[in-house]
């Protein structure tokens, strides 16, 4: 499985034969300029929730590439009323897909979209193929509804974990997460986007190493193979 980081809390996901993009928001990261929409063909765009620095470029992808959108009931609605076609979930349901399992987590933020929209309630996702499992925790809190995790859906190979602060977790919140899920490989993200969420790095590299956890700050377009 590979893993890349697309900026923000965009995350691709490459398995044997399938494509999953997750929160796609590009075109309004500056960081993130180099970048290329029209390069990106998934055959799954999963959304955690309707805040604009998580779905600005899902139309546009959504467009090019025919992907199924993946999300709560109400944020499908939102796009099957502009012709998109999609898959609703909600908080506790898993369902299996062509390439795996999508579980969908509980997350501990609001949801709304940019046009004051209702986003339904904010989630995460763990996805689930023969060989590997990844939770995408998407924008939340700690919350001790992450120690069930691991109880529930077994060993993780990867947890990726907002860690930048102000509208999630920051550091300290973010290395207690990786306790609670027994999860030894961290990719952090939803760092550095925007002035409130700056992240100092060598602080958080610290943090992890007194927990002998791995945590990964990648480049923007730079991937992770598990
Ligand atoms: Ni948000
Ligand atoms: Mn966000």
């Amino acid at each position: 499985m590979k893993i890349t980081f697309l900026g923000h809390a965009c995350i691709l996901i490459e398995t044997k034969d399938k494509t999953v993009l997750i929160d796609p928001f590009i075109t309004g990261n500056p960081l993130a300029k180099h970048i290329k929409i029209d390069d990106l063909k998934p055959d799954y765009i999963l959304i955690t929730h309707a805040h604009e620095d998580h779905i600005l470029d899902v139309e546009t992808i959504a467009k090019n590439s025919g992907a199924l959108l993946v999300a709560n009931h109400e944020i499908i609605n939102y796009y099957a009323a502009k012709g998109f076609k999609g898959h609703s979930m909600n908080i506790g349901g898993s369902f299996k897909f062509d390439f795996g399992r999508i579980f969908c987590t509980t997350a501990v933020h609001s949801s709304s979209f940019p046009d004051g929209t209702y986003g339904g309630l904010a989630c995460g996702f763990i996805l689930e193929t023969s060989h590997h499992r990844v939770y995408i925790a998407g924008d939340t809190a700690l919350t001790h509804d992450m120690r069930i995790i691991p109880k529930v859906f077994g060993r993780l190979d990867l947890a990726i974990l907002p860690i930048g602060d102000n509208f999630t977790m920051g550091i300290n919140a973010a290395a207690v997460a990786a306790g609670f899920l027994l999860c030894d490989h961290i990719l952090g993200y939803h760092y550095d986007t925007f002035d409130a969420i700056k992240l100092d790095k060598e602080k958080a590299m610290k943090r992890f190493e007194q927990m002998e956890k791995d945590l990964y700050l990648l480049p923007i377009g730079d991937c992770l193979k598990i």
